[in-house]
């Protein structure tokens, strides 16, 4: 398939332009008056064409509804692990069908807007049973969508009610992780690590499980306190550290040296009136920079709200727009550890976006109303 365009292929900015795609991969890239021979040839004139955007941070494994828990905060009250808790109730009556028809439901509105690639948590069940049960929903869903699905084991959310927090986080690391990673329900582990949730040595504990499971690691820290939960995770290897409300200049500054990628979530630190997270100092300072939704069920439910989060970044968190559009693809892909997705280039996969714009200046200046026009996956056009 030979793809061209007269308007803007970005991040990179090439116009005009010609993609060939061979075997879902990108074969060529270059000028259009030298593009090999290729009977099946679509002319995107001059739409705006992107990498699908690559959503590495969502929730969408529940059900109920925490709006008026929303309201409550805006009218003063504190975030606390209650509002976890409460989902988690809602979550473990809906039977599996039920949850797998919400998570159909959020996932394809994440397709339509443009996400190609998105990674999904567990962690609304808190229980054995109710984890796996929860990933098996996810893992079912996944095979029935065309978008590409990185599944992560967040039984560390919360500690259910009836336990301790060092009970309940023995029980994640020697005996959930284990079934999980040989059942192979998870890509990733990821830990809610932060003030009355779970502390270093909680979070370190099932770290170790992770790894010595063969899964990779992922964090929410220094979201609520600056508890060093980012520094953590550098230490640990992990591919990502989220979040990062409250992060500092020396954590600023360990991340940069690391390979772990900072992922910024702008939407729940709006919604929860917080403090935004540093993206400008951190790319200044040479982290690799995500973008992601966080799409969850208290603190931001925007699912399919990725181009709002590129306007937002390339707003509100002092990004470019061209970094903004990076952080969404390719930056995604990088905290995913998937460096052939989200990316224009030669071999990279062929997830691509025609979008109903010029320029990525669009994001910023339409916050969110931004709709793809065609959408392909692996080459294979979706039809949403
Ligand atoms: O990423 N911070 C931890 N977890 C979610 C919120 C979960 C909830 O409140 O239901 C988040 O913001
Ligand atoms: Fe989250």
């Amino acid at each position: 398939m030979l793809l061209t365009g007269t308007g803007r292929l970005a991040p990179a900015g090439r116009s005009p332009w010609a993609i060939q795609v061979i075997d879902g991969r990108i074969a060529w890239i270059g000028d259009p008056g030298r593009a090999p021979p290729d009977e099946d040839r679509h002319d995107l004139g001059t739409a705006l064409v992107t990498p699908g955007l690559v959503d590495s941070h969502t929730h969408p494994v529940f059900a109920g509804d925490r709006s008026d828990e929303a309201a409550a905060r805006l009218d003063g009250a504190p975030y606390t692990d209650g509002g976890i808790l409460r989902t988690v109730e809602a979550t473990r009556l809906a039977d599996d069908a039920t949850l797998a028809a919400l998570v159909v439901s959020r996932l394809r509105s994440a397709l339509a807007a443009g996400t190609t690639t998105v990674e999904c948590k567990s962690g609304y069940g808190l229980s054995t049973e109710e984890e796996l049960r929860h990933l098996r929903v996810l893992r079912s869903v996944a095979a029935s969508l065309p978008l590409r699905v990185v599944t992560t084991f967040l039984g560390a959310h919360a500690v259910p009610p009836g336990t301790t927090l060092e009970d309940y986080a023995a029980t994640v690391a020697d005996e959930m992780i284990p079934l999980v990673a040989s059942e192979g329900l998870a890509e990733f582990v990821d830990v809610f690590a932060d003030l009355g949730f779970f502390d270093l040595a909680s979070t370190e504990r099932i770290a170790r499980s992770a790894s010595a499971h063969g899964l990779g690691l992922r964090l929410h820290a220094d979201q609520l306190a600056r508890t060093g939960a980012a520094e953590l995770g550098v230490r640990l290897g992990a591919a990502s550290v989220d979040h990062l409300e409250q992060l500092d200049p020396t954590g600023v500054a360990a991340i940069a040296r690391s390979a772990t990628v900072a992922t910024v979530l702008p939407a729940p630190a709006i919604v929860l009136r917080d403090r935004l997270p540093a993206a400008r100092a951190l790319l200044d300072a040479g982290a690799t920079v995500a973008l992601a939704t966080d799409a969850n069920a208290g603190t931001y439910g925007g699912f399919g709200t990725m181009p709002l989060v590129v306007g937002l970044g390339a707003t509100l968190l002092g990004m470019t727009a061209s970094e903004a559009l990076t952080a969404a693809t390719a930056g995604g892909a990088s905290a995913l550890g998937r460096p052939e997705l989200g990316r224009c280039e030669v071999g990279a996969a062929a997830d691509l976006v025609a979008w109903d714009a010029e320029h990525e200046g669009a994001f910023a200046l339409t916050l969110g109303a931004m709709r793809p026009l065609r959408t392909w996956i692996a080459g294979v056009e979706v039809r949403i």
